[in-house]
């Protein structure tokens, strides 16, 4: 039996025990006679199509990114320790979203009691459009794969850690090519330890975000930065009822 007819199989009978339709004593029969078949037989493949297709969700790569990340963190009392199990699927973790192709979306873990540094491994997260670890007592830099991220990072939300170091330079992906801010809509690394100048390369892709008008709130203050940050930057605070602190 081909996958095709299995799926066809499943959809008739659920059709045909149709209580409006099916009045003579042929059909109920037929009826009867089918879903007699369906408990015997289709229903135990649909349960067991179900649970192949359960344990083989969530991207194997988005999984042991994911198992590194919180192979560096850890949480302190009074906050449980994460409970991620990699024998279940990434997609149903605590703080885990993922899209129709199973692959994760959505990292939020704000406001959690995690300590610990950002594993570099999250650049694997090819799929990641929001990150939101604000409110926690990470510590350490950020890694220049880390920040490749923000190619295709939505929201990056990094506020109230303990971040330190200088930003590094951003633009050039992990495969070499030359990546933009195009997608960033909000990106909060305020009230960190962070030092040093914001990278031109950031701010120029951050000016461009802005001036396609994806970018509406960015907020770098409570940190130790030196320097200006370009006129273009202060217009998506003129535009906008958005937010921009330094
Ligand atoms: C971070 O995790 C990786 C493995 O995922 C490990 O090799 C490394 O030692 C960890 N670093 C720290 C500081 O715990
Ligand atoms: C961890 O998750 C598993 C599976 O969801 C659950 O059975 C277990 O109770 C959880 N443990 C804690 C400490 O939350
Ligand atoms: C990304 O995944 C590949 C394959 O699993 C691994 O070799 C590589 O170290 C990962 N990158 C990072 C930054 O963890
Ligand atoms: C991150 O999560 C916190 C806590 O839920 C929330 O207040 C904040 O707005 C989120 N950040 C962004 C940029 O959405
Ligand atoms: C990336 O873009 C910058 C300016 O936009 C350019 O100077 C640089 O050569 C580009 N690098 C690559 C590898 O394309
Ligand atoms: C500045 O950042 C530090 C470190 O996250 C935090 O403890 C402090 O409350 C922040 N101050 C303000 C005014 O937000
Ligand atoms: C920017 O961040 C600072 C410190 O984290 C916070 O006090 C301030 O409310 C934020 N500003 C906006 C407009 O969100
Ligand atoms: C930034 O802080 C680190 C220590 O966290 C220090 O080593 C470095 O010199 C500082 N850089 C600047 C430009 O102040
Ligand atoms: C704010 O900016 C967004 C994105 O460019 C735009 O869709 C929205 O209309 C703007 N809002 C106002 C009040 O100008």
């Amino acid at each position: 039996m081909t996958n095709h007819h299995f799926k066809h199989s499943i959809l008739s009978v659920f059709l045909m025990p149709s209580p409006s339709s099916s009045s003579s004593a042929y059909s109920l029969y037929n009826s009867y006679m089918v879903s007699n078949f369906m408990v015997s037989i289709i229903v135990p493949l649909f349960l067991f199509s179900l649970f192949v297709v359960h344990v083989s969700s969530c991207s194997q790569i988005d999984k042991l990114s994911l198992l590194a990340f919180s192979g560096n963190i850890s949480t302190s009392p009074p906050f449980p320790s994460l409970n991620w199990s990699d024998s279940l699927d990434c997609c149903a973790w605590e703080g885990i979203t993922c899209d129709g192709d199973l692959r994760v979306t959505h990292l939020l873990l704000p406001s959690r009691g995690l300590t610990g540094f950002i594993s570099p491994s999250l650049t694997n997260l090819s799929s990641l459009s929001h990150l939101n670890l604000s409110h926690n007592r990470l510590s350490g830099g950020l890694q220049h794969q880390l920040f490749s991220l923000l190619s295709h990072l939505v929201v990056l939300d990094l506020s109230y850690n303990h971040l330190s170091g200088e930003l590094p330079p951003f633009g050039i992906d992990n495969s070499g090519k030359n990546s933009s801010g195009a997608a960033i809509q909000e990106l909060d690394l305020s009230s960190n330890f962070f030092n040093g100048t914001l990278p031109n390369s950031l701010l120029e892709n951050l000016a461009a975000a802005a001036a396609g008008g994806s970018l509406v709130s960015l907020n770098v203050s409570n940190n130790s930065f030196i320097g200006h940050i370009p006129t273009s930057l202060f217009c998506i605070s003129d535009r906008n009822s958005s937010s921009l602190r330094f």
